[in-house]
């Protein structure tokens, strides 16, 4: 019979194209050389007992369980660390194995809990299945001997227990550690009977040692030993449903685990083509706010904002929320109200939101969260490839030689990825690395970057300028692919701009402040160190020139000839579950969904035919325009679904001041969020667990989000959005969000093939999915590009008009953590906030020094836009004139600090660059005391006021 390799996690390193054939029990069987032959007998069908073998990680052969006869060896090998040969005759069941693997078993029970019964892991533990399996009825041996059945648990860790006394030394939580998670934090300490397993050398638990809390080491374990605490508190899950996590642009699908309507735990899918059966500490663990005692469970009305809340019937609110729509279309025209779409929300909800807005508001006043983080990913990727999108699959990076990272912090913000990255790094690749900061990527266990190129923040265009100078100059571009495939005119334009000579690396240099010698080395590894991929993150988006360097990056890419196959590629990391989804389904003011723009009188008919209505042909308002209106007085409605764009957006006084200007803000949202401060109707969410849908990845992935648990509200978020369409006389009468994708893919060529039926087949699809590609499109631009010929854009560096000076001299940049998630509105209701209950100014010791600053002190971080205060973290990680924050606490709220400054394209905001001075502080200043007394005042509901 045949035989299909697992892909990555679980494959044997030392496999081969070479087969080679064997009989198993009697029967025949052909295996690629260097298989196990545990694993061929799997194929079979015939299962050997084991124990420290599992297929996530490389075998190991330490617990003797799995022993084998071979014909014509001396004896009993371990059938998982023992490879298939050609004509080799195996048994697996002989009685000697017998006696021999229930001998094995007796030890390992006489030295375990006899608790069986009574164990959290009962009926889900291998060691007893495995027990069952080799006959084990009794066991001859007491435990008055020595035993390890007195250690004593690590309870440190917030989300697993470590229980010592039940760990039978099998190392796969370690191999776990290494193989998959890529982070080394445990280790097997001491031989023999000693032997026990290590959260590190110098930490006593769990909590302080290095390790993520990926819990990879809890799915790995066979016994309880390691076991999430939830499993203990509300007993093993009964049943599951596969769905994806709500957290990154990776998309982790899991498998949600209940009992009955209760989720007991996530357990990352095998079969998930993104994540590959692995985790973060947030996907696996952080989904406690579901069921927080702060989620809002009804809808809300108030005529101003400083009266309280006043429950209300979905009905009600429905009916009010359309008579002030039309109220105040009526007073301030068509053009006062609009809406944004969420990043967090499905494909469907956040397509009927966009659709509410054209054909409801009659407008285009649409937008998304992504206008401040990936839309200049969208503007740069169309310009040049011609489309709006990263070119390929997570699993082309196992194919890369040499990675660039640019503007992006993977272990933290794409950990999942991060921990494949340093799997295909540790297996030879080269990595450079282009960021202000020395990221976790730059040097961890048995990774080093090869290049760290610490920029100078807002200079990204200057260093990929200066690399193209090196690649074009020295002769290494790949002429014969840009001949084939670009524009050869436009490359030859924007090769002789490359190769002037102040756009050197040492003509730069006192711009970008990285060294020439370094950033030829790294440019010459690029162009000819083999296949080269380039992923880059909000560190490349967020800057004034953010469009600019997409397209930099892009040139980077054709000029090398590293589009088009696996292992090359431009590859955005995009920050929030559905942030691809979000912009695929039409919600930037310009374009309908698949990206056509609103003008295209064509595109435009499609959807008036559909939906019945005459669509805007004009653009409508960004976010920033229509808080600006609003502060002018012509914008007076505003219908956000999940978003909090009071935190996340920059200049907080600015957006505030436009959302106090507003007569009717709606949010629609889980919690009470910092926005819903400014809010008179609040309607509630659903949190990915309650509702059906799509998420998209980064990888253009679109995968299914199934419902595992009745919304709490009543409603899903879809039927919310239906619900105030209706009351404004749209008559929506969609059944399932699975209607809502088949009108999706009748309106979207790049979805036509997409249907939630195909989903529950495939399991995910990447777009485009068409008649060309009925199965979706893993790798993109391979024949051609999207848009016909690759488009070189010539990108001058233009500096940012952000400049320090004497007043505000250093540079702040801003990032995320990795056991956060954005504004925090989910995670700060999880435990993770153990790892980072504040954010925390990171200030180099020489700067520190200078201000008189140590370790832990309050300081205040002022620039021309505001002022906040935090606790500051001296580190080398950050450069001299360099600070960093976290944006995840609203009582930090760091975009108080943040300019306008924004893309010249798409205005994405230039969060990473932003002149500040830190000075000594002795807490948070009087806005941030104001603040919480407002929050306060703000969040009263009058139901739960004491009657007077
Ligand atoms: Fe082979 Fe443990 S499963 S030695």
């Amino acid at each position: 019979m045949g035989f299909e390799p697992q892909p990555d996690f679980g494959t044997p390193a030392s496999l081969s194209a070479e087969t080679v054939a064997l009989t198993i029990d009697g029967q025949p069987v052909t295996a690629p050389a260097g298989t196990s032959v545990m694993r061929a007998a799997a194929e079979l069908g015939t299962t050997i007992p084991r124990l420290c073998a599992t297929d996530s990680v490389e075998s190991f052969g330490s617990c003797r369980l799995c022993l084998v006869e071979i014909e014509g060896r001396g004896g009993t090998p371990a059938s998982c660390t023992t490879p298939v040969e050609q004509g080799m005759v195996v048994h697996t069941q002989t009685p000697l194995l017998q006696k021999l693997r229930k001998g094995v078993m007796e030890l390992y029970i006489s030295d375990h809990p006899l608790d069986c019964l009574t164990c959290s892991a009962n009926g889900d533990c291998e060691l007893q299945d495995q027990a069952g399996a080799v006959g084990l009825r009794d066991v001859r041996f007491g435990q008055e001997g020595a035993t390890h059945l007195g250690e004593v648990k690590d309870l440190s860790n917030p989300y697993f227990d470590f229980d010592p006394s039940k760990c039978i030394a099998c190392s796969r939580c370690v191999r776990a550690c290494d193989e998959v998670q890529g982070t080394f934090a445990l280790t097997m300490a001491d031989r023999g009977f000693a032997s026990k397993i290590s959260a590190g050398t110098a930490a006593d638990n769990f909590l302080s040692s290095e390790c993520v809390s990926c819990g990879a080491c809890v799915q790995a374990c066979p016994t309880a030993t390691l076991q999430e605490r939830t499993v203990v508190e509300i007993g093993t899950p009964d049943r599951s449903i596969v769905t994806t996590c709500a957290y990154c642009g990776v998309g982790c699908a899991f498998r949600a685990e209940m009992r009955g309507e209760q989720l007991v735990r996530m357990v990352p899918w095998k079969d998930g083509k993104a994540n590959r059966g692995h985790s973060c500490v947030k996907g696996r663990f952080a989904w406690g706010y579901a069921n927080h005692a702060e989620r809002i469970l009804s809808p809300m009305i108030r005529e101003t904002i400083d009266q309280p809340w006043r429950e209300v019937t979905w009905n009600e609110a429905f009916t009010h929320a359309a008579a002030e729509i039309a109220r105040i279309q009526e007073k301030y025209g068509r053009h006062a109200v609009g809406g944004i779409t969420s990043s967090r929300c499905t494909n469907e909800e956040t397509f009927l939101v966009q659709k509410l807005v054209r054909a409801g508001f009659g407008n285009n006043n649409v937008d998304t969260c992504a206008r401040v983080c990936h839309s200049p990913t969208g503007y740069g990727l169309k310009t040049t490839f011609g489309t709006s999108a990263g070119t390929q699959d997570f699993d082309s990076v196992m194919a890369s030689d040499v990675v660039l990272i640019i503007g992006a912090n993977p272990t933290d913000g794409h950990p999942v990825f991060a921990s494949r990255l340093k799997r295909r790094l540790r297996q030879g690749a080269r990595l450079i690395v282009i960021d202000p900061r020395r990221t976790d990527i730059v040097r961890s266990p048995h990774v080093e970057a090869d290049f760290h190129l610490p920029l100078r923040p807002g200079t990204n265009v200057a260093v990929l300028t200066a690399m193209a100078h090196v690649i074009v100059t020295e002769g290494l571009a790949d002429e014969a692919f840009v001949r084939a495939r670009c524009d050869w005119e436009e490359y030859r334009h924007w090769a002789d701009f490359v190769a002037l000579p102040c756009n050197s690396p040492e003509a730069l240099a006192p711009v970008t402040g990285v060294t020439p010698v370094t950033l030829r080395a790294a440019a010459r590894l690029f162009a000819t160190g083999g296949n080269g991929s380039i992923y880059y993150g909000l560190g490349v988006t967020e800057h004034s020139q953010g469009s600019s360097t997409v397209m930099a990056i892009a040139n980077l890419a054709m000029a090398t000839g590293n589009i088009g196959r696996p292992g090359v590629g431009v590859n955005p990391l995009r920050g929030q579950n559905n942030v691809q989804g979000a912009c695929d389904m039409g919600s930037f003011p310009h374009e309908l969904s698949g990206y056509r723009h609103i003008s295209d009188a064509a595109a435009r008919n499609m959807f008036e035919a559909e939906w019945g209505v005459s669509i805007d042909p004009e653009p409508g308002l960004r976010i920033p325009n229509m808080l600006d209106a609003a502060c002018d007085g012509t914008f007076k409605a505003l219908y956000i679904q999940g978003e909090d764009i009071l935190q996340s957006d920059p200049n907080t006084k600015h957006v505030a001041a436009g959302l106090a200007a507003m007569e009717c803000v709606i949010v629609h949202d889980l919690f009470l969020n910092e926005t819903a401060n400014y809010a008179h109707i609040f309607l509630p969410g659903s949190t990915f667990l309650e509702k059906n849908g799509t998420f998209t990845n980064a990888e253009r992935r679109i995968q299914p989000v199934r419902k595992v648990m009745t919304p709490l509200s009543g409603l899903e978020d879809w039927e919310v959005t239906q619900g105030l369409a209706n009351a404004m006389g749209l008559g929506w009468s969609y059944g399932h969000p699975a209607e809502i994708m088949e009108e999706i893919a009748r309106l979207t060529p790049t979805f036509a093939n997409v249907s939630f039926a195909r989903l529950d087949v495939l399991g995910s699809m990447q777009w485009p999915a068409t008649a060309a590609a009925p199965d979706g499109t893993p790798v993109m631009h391979v024949d051609s590009f999207v848009r016909g010929k690759g488009k070189f854009v010539v990108t001058d560096y233009i500096p940012t008009d952000e400049k320090t000076g004497p007043r505000y001299p250093l540079l702040l940049t801003t990032g995320r953590i990795l056991s956060q998630y954005n504004v925090g509105a989910q995670t700060r209701r999880t435990a993770n906030v153990i790892w980072h209950e504040e954010d925390r100014l990171e200030i180099h010791p020489a700067d520190a020094e200078d201000r008189g600053l140590k370790e832990g002190d309050w300081a205040r971080l002022a620039s021309r836009s505001g002022e906040t205060t935090l606790r500051v973290m001296v580190t080398d990680r950050v450069a001299p004139g360099v600070v960093y924050t976290t944006f995840h606490h609203p009582a930090t709220q760091a975009n108080v600090v943040t300019s306008e400054y924004s893309d010249w394209a798409t205005n994405c905001p230039e969060y990473k660059v932003t002149a500040v001075q830190v000075s000594p502080s002795n807490g948070p200043t009087d806005w941030q005391e104001d603040y919480s007394a407002f929050t306060a005042h703000s969040r009263r509901i009058a139901s739960e006021e004491p009657a007077e």
